[in-house]
């Protein structure tokens, strides 16, 4: 199993290019299930999440392949399996992007349960909801949503309690294929779901309101193969953002047009560091200082984004002043607070909130990582800690960031992986 071994201490300086975003690539390719056409997408990223949704495609019957330039191809013109198995879905809960795809095309799909995880109870009841309202038929079996929608999906007038990105995605992308006008209301605004919009709007989808809360749809009968370029991550480059904030460094960015960080650049700005951007460029400078602690509390977009907390929270344990981070959108997302009081970190969990007092360095110790953004938040306390620390489980990690290592050492950071 690898672990991350950091020698903190050392300024991030320097630049980088912002990576495909996970979280717009893996419904961009849950959606290629949508058609028998071919789609080719660039800046896939190159993680594990990425290669489970593929091996799940390729497990359905879809041909899929990854250039040597980095595009990724897929054809699913001859699926012929319909079920999502347990052994993957357990190591990604994305896997449900398959269950809205499958069910508008073919009228069934099976797809294991997924569990509980590492930041909490995670319920996937509106995802179920928003289907059954288009006609399908559901039942739990043997821990597999069984879906079916004999005489196909319809459209639909449907307001979602709650906002949610995944239950958005699957019913936007079944929504796609339904017959008749769908209305989706209270729906996500995340801009991974504009992208997810944009792809299928590029395969032939009718569909309004991308960035609002409520999506129009008019059916089509088919949909066709599509190129498509995923978005920027977000939540890597806000990640390298704070990092460089929280060791006092600086950090310019190509590939991302600012506006897409949102709050995330005003939360960065609050800590006292120097921004400037351009078109597709953003670029931070902590001139040697120690940041400004920042509140925090997280929301769905536009608000505070639940992805970037635990690395604020880094950074407040290193701040000047106190700070309250607090987490509305997951139970149980504080975790990491608990390993970063092992090196030293001043904070209190009360409730969902955390209460910091910024010191100004902690030490090095071994650390665990429990999910991926809290992973990142732990090299980011390894990156301003004085000494070692060693961070193990950081399979975590790669589920979400490409190539950390190599990219932070190119910033100067003093990182290493061991297998052991
Ligand atoms: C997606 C992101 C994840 C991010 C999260 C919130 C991907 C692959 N993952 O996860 O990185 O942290 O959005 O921005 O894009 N809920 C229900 N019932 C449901 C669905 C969700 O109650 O049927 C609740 C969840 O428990 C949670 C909240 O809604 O409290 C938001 O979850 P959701 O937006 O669905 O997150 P994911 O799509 O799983």
């Amino acid at each position: 199993m690898d672990s991350l071994i950091i020698r903190g201490g050392n300024r991030l300086e320097g630049g980088l290019t912002a990576s495909g975003a996970k979280n717009a690539a893996l419904p961009i390719l849950a959606a290629t299930l949508l058609t028998a056409g071919a789609c080719s997408l660039r800046s896939v990223p190159v993680l594990r999440d990425i290669t489970t949704m593929l091996t799940l495609l390729a497990s359905l019957g879809a041909k899929t392949a990854r250039r040597q330039d980095g595009e990724v191809l897929i054809e699913s013109d001859s699926v012929q399996a319909f079920t999502a198995p347990y052994d993957l879905v357990k190591t990604m809960r994305a896997s449900i992007l398959v269950l809205g795809p499958l069910l508008a095309r073919y009228g069934q799909a099976r797809v294991s349960f997924p569990g509980g995880c590492a930041i909490g109870s995670r319920p996937v009841d509106l995802h179920i909801r928003a289907l059954e309202a288009m006609g399908a038929v559901i039942t739990i079996e043997g821990g597999y949503i069984v879906a079916s929608a004999p005489e196909g999906l319809k459209g639909v007038d449907f307001t979602f309690d709650t906002v949610t990105v995944g239950g958005t995605e699957n019913a936007v992308m079944a929504a796609s294929l339904a017959a008749g006008t769908s209305v989706l209301r209270n729906v996500a605004r995340e801009p991974e779901i504009v992208d997810l919009v944009r792809f299928l709007r590029a395969m032939g989808a009718h569909i309004e309101g991308e960035g609002t809360d409520t999506l129009t749809l008019q059916g089509v009968a088919t949909l066709n193969g599509a190129p498509y370029e995923v978005m920027p991550d977000r939540i890597e480059v806000g990640t390298y953002l704070v990092a460089a904030a929280a060791t006092g460094g600086s950090l310019r960015v190509e590939g991302i047009c600012p506006e897409v960080l949102g709050v995330v650049r005003d939360k960065l700005g609050q800590t006292g560091a120097d921004l400037d951007e351009g078109d597709d460029w953003i670029s931070l400078d902590m001139r040697g200082e120690r940041p400004k602690a920042v509140d925090i509390v997280t929301e769905p977009f536009p608000g505070f984004p639940t992805d970037m907390q635990a690395q604020f929270t880094a950074l407040n344990t290193v701040a000047q002043g106190t700070s309250r981070v607090t987490e509305t959108v997951f139970e149980n997302r504080l975790m990491q607070a608990h390993e970063m009081k092992r090196m030293g970190a001043d904070i209190t969990i009360e409730g969902d909130s955390a209460c910091i007092t910024g010191r100004s360095s902690l030490q090095g110790a071994p650390v665990m990582a429990s999910d991926l953004r809290a992973s990142a938040s732990l090299v980011i306390a390894g990156l301003v800690a004085s000494g070692e620390t060693r961070i193990d489980r950081i399979y975590h990690i790669d589920r979400g960031y490409e190539n950390i290592e190599g990219k932070l050492q190119c910033l100067g950071a003093d990182i290493r992986r061991i297998s052991t």
